[in-house]
């Protein structure tokens, strides 16, 4: 069976969803091609902060009213060392911007109800997914789904298939390069049946090792605790866990409360960026092309910051006729790209016991931390960076690669 649309879109997490969206919104045609299941796709938890200009997409998008309804708005956020905790006032020090609490699970939901209540295509459960024609300049999808071939013509492809997808590995090696980092820690992270114990999110410096305290509701606490990259869930029981989320977290005068535990997983945490973040009519946005330590919190609002300038280039192709756009999109994105890369590498080795570093490095971190914590101007440079900086601020300067 064959098929013919404008854009087909690879993957239906957050940037393929809203890339779909957008491109709606402006009449242009797209297929969206998920290889999970709905159900799976909308039970994985995943990062929780939208920036400013994340949220500002969103309504505009036509997806922001349960987001505006359920997710709570936070003006800052609190660091904690040495059993003290710092609040960092970054509205104030934004000119008024501020973050949303909103899970990126719950985004992925609202995207799938807008697009299957206009009877727009997305077909989950595709296999066998690959990318060809490109350099015939004839691109062409085949997949497999409910048993037959299929394949899918069109103009441009959207690489939103995440980390592990299929369209980075389809343009030659020789044409892309790539820049990664691997921690020597990684992320256990619950969801606890319980209201949290803050206000705002407490980032904790502990000589037990990081930990973090999030939310996805008034009732409902997200929290982390760095652990080794090699250890195991099952090494990891609710008690073990509450105990050292109470180590990690104490500071004086506040307690924190547990509750039943509704999930929890192991993550690892990497910094990759893949460059140009085009080949021919191939586009890579959000975790395809790029993954960040979720320490900043920028790996959603990179993949809805690229899928933003990419409608913008693909409604010049598709109403003018022009690419330019699209030839700029890599560098649009990038520049923006490696500004959340040092951000989150910045957060991440700030905050992070590194077992093989040495007690100076220890200094450091903590002399680091005391700067955040006690110069306005070291503030505002985290505060801007935590609640993104706008297109425009990352759009002025492009990058070589
Ligand atoms: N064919 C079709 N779909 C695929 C394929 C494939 N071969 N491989 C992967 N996918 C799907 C995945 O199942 C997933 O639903 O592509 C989607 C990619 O979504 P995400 O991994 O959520 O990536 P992205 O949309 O770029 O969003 C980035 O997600 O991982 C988090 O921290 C990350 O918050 C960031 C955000
Ligand atoms: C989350 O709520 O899952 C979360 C919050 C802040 C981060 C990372 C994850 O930096």
């Amino acid at each position: 069976m064959s098929e013919r649309t404008q854009v087909a879109i690879i993957g239906a997490g957050p940037a393929g969803l809203l890339l779909g969206q957008l491109l709606h919104r402006h009449g242009i045609d797209a297929v969206i091609l998920e290889a999970r299941s709905r159900e799976y796709v909308e039970a994985r938890i995943r990062a929780g902060v939208l920036e400013q200009g994340t949220m500002e997409v969103l309504r505009e998008a036509g997806v922001g009213e349960r987001m505006d309804k359920e997710g709570l708005v936070h003006g800052g956020i609190y660091l904690c060392f040495d059993h003290t905790r710092h609040h960092i006032a970054m509205r104030e020090l934004t000119d008024g911007r501020a973050v949303m609490i909103y899970g990126q699970t719950e985004v992925v939901k609202d995207l799938i109800v807008a697009r299957l209540e206009e009877g727009l295509p997305l077909l989950f459960e595709c296999q066998d997914v690959s990318v060809h024609g490109l350099n015939e300049d004839d691109p062409v999808v085949h997949y497999r789904y409910d048993g037959s071939e299929r394949e899918l013509r069109c103009d441009i492809v959207a690489g939103c298939d995440g980390f592990h997808g299929v369209c980075r590995p389809t343009i030659p090696e020789a044409e892309l390069t790539v820049w990664s980092r691997e921690y020597p820690y990684a992320w256990l992270g619950i969801l606890a049946d319980v209201a949290p114990s803050t206000d705002e999110l407490i980032y904790a410096y502990s000589d037990r090792g990081f930990a973090l305290h999030s939310m996805r509701s008034l009732t409902r606490s997200r929290l982390y605790v760095q652990v080794d990259p090699e250890d195991e869930i099952e090494n990891w029981s609710d008690d073990r866990i509450w105990s050292e989320l109470h180590q990690r977290l104490a500071s004086d005068g506040w307690e924190l409360n547990d509750g039943p535990v509704l999930e929890k997983g192991i993550t690892p945490m990497r910094s990759f960026v893949a460059a140009p973040m085009r080949y021919r009519s191939l586009l890579l946005a959000g975790d395809a092309a790029h993954i960040v330590p979720p320490t900043g919190a920028k790996g959603l609002n990179l993949a809805v910051a690229d899928v933003t300038v990419l409608a913008d280039a693909l409604v010049t192709r598709f109403t003018v006729g022009s690419d330019t756009g699209l030839e700029e999109y890599s560098d649009r994105c990038l520049t923006r790209v490696w500004r959340a890369q040092h951000f989150s590498w910045f957060m991440t080795t700030m905050l992070h016991l590194d077992r093989s570093d040495d007690d100076y490095g220890r200094q450091l971190q903590r002399s680091q931390l005391r700067y955040v914590t006690t110069s306005t101007a070291a503030a505002r440079s985290l505060s801007e960076n935590y609640v993104g900086l706008t297109l425009e601020q990352t759009a002025r300067a492009t990058v070589s690669r």
